[in-house]
């Protein structure tokens, strides 16, 4: 490791993590958690007065945070359809005349690789100091094989930049570019035929994402792409009923994806699909907010049916312009009425089981990432509760500080 690297964070508050041998929540009182080569080792009640190591002063840990899907990867916000929707223009009549994904499509194309390294590098330093440390990042404002390519190597060394930790997805199907509009069946064979194993040639993506939507991909065409998908070794987390419930969490069920993302209109037949698999139901009440929208994700019914949850910000320059997690926990409180444990629980073993990283990441237990944050707060309650202003006291990366 390092010279960086600490020994442990110390004189803790309260601490609370997902416990993965009781699988369990578990909330703890005082001393220390110790590190090793960058990972938890052990817990002690004791507390050490040593420079070596991280004086949480009293206030609260918790694993850092997981944001398990975003769109950080464009050139351009759109703050002029912001503007339109307050003024009664609804994300699905702005997409139609032209706005909405495709404009962000145009304005990436037109800019360098070396100029979207710099914005996405920005974008996920301002997740760090929010208190995320891990993250998923989807391309999808290319949407040609060239442009997808460029989005997903700037993911890639913007991230090598930062030590937040990024794992990539594959979003070539969020949209029919302009170009295809009239004949979306190549588009959608460029994907499976030519994106699809360039993207996976060059190991740019771990994961492959379809929006999964009525006007946008069917369950048919989003089924065909992502088979390809699987066939080279990505995993499969995708958009599905977002405003229509289309069968995309019976589909994702089915498929064995790891997660189904949005589902504000999921079925009773997607519950209890969902509740049968191990897929993960990731919700996005950022974006029900930010769309003034007062559908929320039935997050109660999903809970009680034993589906797991993962919450995250779908940061994005359409939908949902904020890339703050505590944020989320607010909303889930409030309006997906879920405990701020079981947020917490959401935003980060949740997060990881959606991204497949549940085994190392997202827990203070021995032998996971040494990744957690402190705030500026002395109980997990108060972090939905205090809201707004922004309550990181210090994030660890690793066993390194990193603020
Ligand atoms: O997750 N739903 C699809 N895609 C994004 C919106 C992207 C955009 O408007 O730029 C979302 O909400
Ligand atoms: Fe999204």
């Amino acid at each position: 490791m390092s010279n960086t690297s600490i020994k442990g964070i110390t004189n803790i508050g309260q601490w609370v993590t997902w416990n993965p041998e009781k699988q369990a929540m578990e909330v703890g009182n005082g001393g220390t958690w110790l590190m090793e080569n960058g990972l938890f080792s052990e817990y002690t009640p004791k507390s050490f007065m040593d420079h070596e190591f991280l004086n949480a002063h009293g206030q609260l840990m918790t694993p850092g945070l997981i944001d398990s899907h975003t769109h950080p990867a464009f050139a351009t916000t759109r703050e002029l359809e912001f503007e339109m929707r307050s003024q009664g223009k609804t994300y699905q009549e702005i997409a139609e005349a032209g706005g909405g994904i495709r404009n962000s499509v145009r304005k990436l194309r037109e800019i360098s690789e070396f100029e979207l390294v710099d914005l996405i590098e920005t974008r996920l330093n301002l997740m760090l100091k929010h208190g995320t440390t891990t993250a998923e990042c989807k391309s999808g404002y290319g949407l040609s094989t060239e442009a997808e390519l460029k989005s997903l190597r700037a993911i890639r060394t913007a991230s090598q930049r930062t030590p937040l930790q990024t794992f990539s997805t594959l979003l070539g199907a969020h949209e029919v570019p302009d170009e295809y509009r009239d004949d979306r069946n190549t588009y959608i064979d460029i994907i499976v035929n030519d994106m699809i194993p360039a993207v996976s040639g060059q190991k740019l993506a771990a994961y492959c994402d379809v929006f999964c939507e009525e006007g946008v991909y069917t369950t048919q065409e989003t089924e065909k792409i992502l088979l390809a998908a699987r066939e080279h070794g990505m995993q499969l987390k995708f958009h599905a009923d977002e405003f229509v419930s289309s069968g995309g969490a019976e589909l994702a069920a089915r498929m064995g994806a790891l997660s189904a993302d949005h589902l504000m209109a999921i079925s009773a037949t997607g519950i209890t699909a969902l509740a049968e698999s191990d897929t993960v139901a990731t919700l996005l009440p950022g974006t029900t907010f930010f769309l003034g929208s007062n559908t929320w994700a039935p997050a109660r019914k999903l809970l009680d049916a034993g589906v797991t949850v993962a919450l995250a910000t779908d940061f994005n320059p359409g939908s949902n312009m904020s890339l703050s997690m505590p944020f989320i926990l607010t909303l889930a409180v409030i309006y997906l009425h879920m405990t701020p444990l079981e947020a917490l629980q959401a935003a980060t073993s949740g997060a990881a089981k959606s991204m497949g990283i549940e085994k190392n990441t997202g827990s203070i237990s021995p032998g996971f990432k040494a990744d957690a944050v402190v705030w500026q707060v002395d109980n997990y309650r108060q972090l939905p509760y205090f809201y707004g202003s922004n309550q990181v006291h210090q994030i660890v990366v690793g066993a390194e500080p990193i603020l």
